[in-house]
């Protein structure tokens, strides 16, 4: 199976590191639109015309599947992707709530993601539905350029997460941005070690339901593109996968 994943930059290797430990996919088509990041903070027009574009790159491709590895396309603009490409597209937001099904419903869960994301409240509707009472959500946009610029650790982060975090309370995180499992260990950590929900490992499970798939891949082969500092990207991706 040969897959595109797309995300506004660097985040969406997250999910690529889900996809590549699953051996379904014989081949990924990686683009980040490096130059434009971060797209959390755009409006949704803005955000569905710069997804438009992607999409006529991974035209290019014989695609299987497409990818969003961002919930902020993901929650603006998944329908008008799936109106003008020739082959299925899925994001990650329907994943991610999947994903909290065996959870306590009765404890209290926190939902982080972009302002774009948060606003959308795709997660706060979805979980209700799955029958959460107590939901916050909370958008934490500076956690994106933190992880383009490789910062994940250190003192900046741990003042970026006392001024999100200070006097919240939650027994549960959904990281509703896939830029966030880069630094999932700290921000679980901040809370005394509790359970995030990624959505790189959420949608392997849902694709797993969606599609015949066999685990028969030993090795994948990736190619990177991006709009801006291709090189940068590629270097990331060595670490992190
Ligand atoms: N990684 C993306 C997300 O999941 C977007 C981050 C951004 O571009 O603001 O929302």
């Amino acid at each position: 199976v040969v897959v595109g994943v797309f995300d506004s930059g660097i985040g969406g290797l997250s999910v690529v590191k889900s996809l590549k430990r699953s051996k379904y996919f014989k081949k990924i088509i990686y683009y980040g639109d490096t130059a434009r990041v971060p797209y959390g903070s755009k409006d949704k027009n803005t955000i569905i015309s710069y997804s438009l574009e992607a999409l006529e790159f991974f035209k290019n491709f014989d695609l299987e599947l497409l990818i969003i590895a961002c919930n902020s396309v993901s929650a603006y603009a998944l329908e008008e992707l799936n109106k003008n490409a020739p082959f299925p597209v899925v994001g990650v937001i329907e994943a991610g709530i999947e994903a909290c099904n065996d959870l306590d419903k009765d404890k209290n869960i926190l939902v982080i993601g972009t302002k774009a994301t948060i606003e959308s409240n795709l997660y706060k509707i979805g979980l209700e539905k799955k029958g959460f009472k107590n939901i916050i959500q909370l958008a934490t946009p500076l956690f994106v350029p933190l992880v383009e610029e490789k910062i994940f650790d250190g003192p900046i982060l741990k003042e970026v997460m006392k001024y999100y975090f200070n006097g919240i309370k939650t027994d549960y995180i959904v990281l509703g941005c896939t830029h966030y499992p880069l630094i999932k260990d700290k921000i679980s950590n901040f809370f005394g070690g509790i359970k995030t929900i990624h959505s790189g490992e959420a949608i392997v499970k849902l694709l797993e339901k969606e599609y015949k798939l066999e685990k028969k891949f030993k090795s994948i082969k990736i190619e990177f593109f991006a709009s801006s500092n291709p090189e940068q990207l590629k270097s990331i991706a060595k670490e992190w996968l």
